[in-house]
């Protein structure tokens, strides 16, 4: 594990952002596996910059998102697909029908997971996994729990997390409680993993996910096994200040 400290969000957006362009411009082919959440607005915002500056060629690489809530759609601002397409796709070159969100309208939830697993692998699995960091240690939506998940699969979110994302939401009633995930192996089987972890709120966590035991109460602490995880974290979250 690779801890690599920026001094804010900026920084660590910047940092991810640089290492993210090495891989599209080393692989122009890449499968980049993508999160939602606020850890992620900087990089992405980077990388928009770096395309419209001219730097980087978005129409080869191939996206799969982490998660999307069941229930939600790309016309539901809070779905997973808005905020990509928001965020991200619409201010690059990359190829819409190359972008791959778990499809939360679909009402066959196992036909949903085993399609989403057979697309990752179709596409040769994913070069660089970028991932933020729950409150609780959740990775995707891979809540704590006694076991570690295998591949996509359907999850009933704990009340920390519907706590931490009800804000994106009119009400926490509006909120669903369940979402679509990759699962641990899908994330292990990365090639390579990023995760970027912001703030005094995530200190305490992190610090279990790094130095801790590894087990599926504290999901991210598995990352420990990968033998490719940069962990960008700022000062706040690495209490360093
Ligand atoms: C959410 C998402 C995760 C995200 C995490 C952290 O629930 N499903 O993919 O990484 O929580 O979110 P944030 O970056 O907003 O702290």
């Amino acid at each position: 594990m690779i801890i690599c400290e920026a001094k804010d969000y900026d920084e660590l957006s910047f940092k991810a952002a640089v290492i993210i362009a090495a891989q599209i411009i080393q692989k122009p082919s890449s499968v980049l596996g993508l999160a939602t959440g606020s850890s992620p607005v900087g990089t992405y915002c980077k990388l928009s910059e770096m395309y419209k500056e001219g730097y980087l060629d978005f129409s080869k690489i191939i996206t799969v998102n982490l998660d999307e809530y069941k229930g939600l759609g790309p016309n539901d601002k809070e779905s997973f697909r808005y905020f990509m397409d928001t965020n991200l796709f619409k201010h690059i070159n990359i190829n819409i029908t190359r972008t791959f969100i778990p499809n939360g309208l679909e009402s066959d939830s196992e036909k949903v997971c085993r399609e989403y697993d057979d697309i990752i692998q179709k596409y040769g699995g994913i070069d660089l996994q970028l991932l933020g960091l729950g409150h609780n240690g959740h990775i995707g939506f891979n809540e704590p729990s006694d076991s570690f998940s295998c591949g996509t699969h359907l999850v009933d979110l704990t009340e920390s997390t519907i706590n931490a994302n009800k804000c994106f939401f009119t009400s926490k009633e509006s909120m669903p409680n369940k979402a679509y995930t990759m699962g641990i192996n899908n994330i292990m089987n990365s090639k390579k993993i990023i995760v970027l972890v912001s703030g005094k709120s995530k200190a305490q966590i992190l610090k279990e996910v790094i130095y801790g035991a590894i087990t599926p109460h504290v999901p991210a602490s598995i990352l420990q096994l990968h033998p490719d995880v940069t962990i960008i974290a700022d000062y706040s979250a690495l209490s360093i200040e």
